[in-house]
């Protein structure tokens, strides 16, 4: 795998993300990912026990991290998060310097991270949050396609036609996300000009993960029309045909605009249940459109061995 500005930029060998997940981007995966030559991304809520004092638990499981690898690393960052300036303070703190930022404007707080010597790679899903991003002073975006898991861009961009338009917009590195799992997703993005990429769905299907053994399973079975997007028009996601996921696909909800009871339904809060304990009537399963080509529960080891073999026969071929 070439080397490229986003590898350059982040000190890493391979230019390939793990998307930031509640609950499931436990410091075990992420150190697993750094320790592969990719970079591992911790998501705060991840490997601590629900209740806890956010700040507190941030700071416990960046060390826990720093004690797997020594690696360069990131935290994902919800801008909305109310307790957000402290949760980049305590980063800062920890010496985190590279920040993925979701979910809010970068204009309240790229300033703040980049004054604490962070690299902010902010995550978009249209060429217009990316041209924003950009004139905010953003390092890099992720532009993310309709494919991916988990809550989606309100204006459903695929991932074939989002990755090279806003790279044609922009003169910061893009990185391209959803639906991509191997190496053939891998070359398809570096083709529409992406300088590399973030995965979701394939590292929850990891040995290392801390995802429960049967979501994990689910995963596995899916197959390509096996996940659906709920949340109407204002909150879509895409979740694992699984359990409860098919009554709210049916539910009254789905033909309204009720963001707020939407919110409720999907967000992290409704998540845990399915992610860590396997229960996909209570809890939903984020899960991308490119499960059908999971087929195994694998290390991560295994999957960078797929991303760089696999990418370098396809180039073979191509050229
Ligand atoms: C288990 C899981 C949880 C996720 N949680 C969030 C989230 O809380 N917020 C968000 O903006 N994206 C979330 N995502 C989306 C990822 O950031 C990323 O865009 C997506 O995983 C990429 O697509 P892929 O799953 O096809 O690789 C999640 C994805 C998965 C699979």
């Amino acid at each position: 795998m070439k080397r490229t500005p986003v590898s350059t930029a982040l000190g890493i060998s391979y230019p390939v993300l793990q998307a930031g997940m509640p609950w499931v981007s436990n410091p075990e995966l992420v150190a697993a990912v750094s320790n592969a030559g990719g970079l591992g991304v911790l998501h705060p809520t991840s490997g601590v026990e629900p209740g806890g004092d956010p700040v507190a638990d941030l700071h416990a499981v960046v060390r826990r991290v720093q004690r797997l690898t020594q690696k360069p690393f990131g935290v994902s960052f919800h801008l909305p998060h109310p307790q957000i300036e402290q949760l980049i303070e305590a980063a800062a703190q920890e010496g985190i310097n590279i920040a993925i930022t979701y979910g809010g404007s970068p204009a309240l707080f790229t300033g703040i991270l980049k004054e604490h010597n962070m690299t902010v790679i902010h995550q978009v899903t249209t060429v217009r949050h990316a041209r924003g991003a950009e004139a905010q002073g953003v390092d890099m975006v992720i532009a993310e396609g309709f494919e991916g898991g988990g809550l989606r861009g309100v204006d459903k961009v695929s991932t074939m036609v989002l990755v090279p338009q806003v790279v044609g917009s922009i003169a910061i590195p893009v990185i391209a996300s959803g639906g991509i799992v191997d190496s053939r997703g891998y070359v398809a993005a570096t083709a529409l000009g992406a300088m590399g990429v973030q995965m979701g769905s394939r590292f929850v299907a990891t040995k290392e993960c801390i995802s429960h053994q049967k979501y994990k399973t689910a995963i596995v079975a899916a197959i390509d029309s096996g996940t659906i997007v709920v949340g109407g028009d204002k909150w879509p996601t895409r979740i694992l045909k699984q359990g409860i996921a098919m009554q709210m696909r049916e539910s009254s909800l789905e033909s309204g605009d009720d963001s707020a009871a939407w919110e409720q339904e999907l967000g992290i809060d409704r998540t845990r249940a399915a992610f860590l304990d396997g229960d996909f009537e209570s809890g939903i399963a984020y899960t991308g459109a490119g499960t059908g080509l999971i087929s195994e529960i694998i290390t991560v080891q295994e999957v960078f061995k797929d991303l760089v073999d696999g990418s370098h026969s396809l180039a073979r071929k191509l050229v």
